[in-house]
């Protein structure tokens, strides 16, 4: 029977990241945030909520795509019982910056009234879209509404947001893998990584 799996192992040695699609690998300028790294901030989010939420009606709303794997982890940290649903957005379709327009392509499955409602993000990036999203939730009277997003690039900051928890603030660069992508691809790396900038910026070239 014919290989199925012909991967190629690349270790990135400073990281100790393995890489079984060389393309992709060739893509990554550099590993930012490890999947150790991750998985360790992620257990201490995991502990955080345990003890805000304890005894509370707790309901985890994902924004998709970027927060499936984050939230797929996070949820596996939470020890308390709680609901998920998710809520899908525009995106910036091929561009890497953000166009400040926030579309909603699909809306939750629950009423949220009365309930305490956690808003999982991937990256809070110029404030848009959780400036809005909490602008829209709030309307629909939760008993409390606070986001938890793995990454926060402050610099960026275009609306002020609050009540959140971050798992890393990280510099102004254009961050891809663990659910994070370019032009929908990257996201099944189990590390935060940078972009060579002429993958984004071909005329650089
Ligand atoms: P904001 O509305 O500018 O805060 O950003 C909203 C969305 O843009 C995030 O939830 C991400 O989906 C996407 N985004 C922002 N920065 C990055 C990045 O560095 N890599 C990948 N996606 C990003
Ligand atoms: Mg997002």
């Amino acid at each position: 029977m014919a290989e199925r799996s012909p991967g190629v192992a690349v270790v990135n040695e400073e990281k100790s990241e393995v890489c079984v699609q060389k393309s992709m690998c060739q893509d990554i300028e550099r590993v930012l945030i490890s999947a150790e790294e991750i998985q360790d901030r992620v257990r201490d989010l995991g502990r955080q909520i345990d003890e805000r939420y304890a005894g509370e009606d707790l309901l985890l709303i994902a924004v998709l795509k970027g927060s499936i794997v984050f939230i797929a982890d996070l949820m596996r940290a939470i020890s308390i019982p709680h609901e998920v649903d998710f809520l899908a957005t525009s995106s910036y379709g091929a561009s890497s910056t953000s166009s400040g327009v926030v579309r909603i392509l699909k809306d939750l499955n629950e009423p949220i009234g009365g309930r305490h409602a956690l808003l999982v993000e991937d990256i809070i990036d110029s404030g848009h879209t959780l400036a809005y999203l909490t602008r829209l939730f709030s309307a629909r009277n939760p008993a409390s509404l606070e986001i938890v997003t793995l990454l926060d690039k402050p610099s960026r900051r275009e609306v002020d947001i609050d009540l959140f928890w971050t798992g890393f603030s990280i510099p102004n660069e254009f961050v891809i893998g663990y659910g994070l992508d370019f032009n929908q691809k990257y996201r099944n790396l189990p590390y935060i990584g940078v972009l060579k900038p002429e993958v984004y910026q071909p005329d650089l070239e």
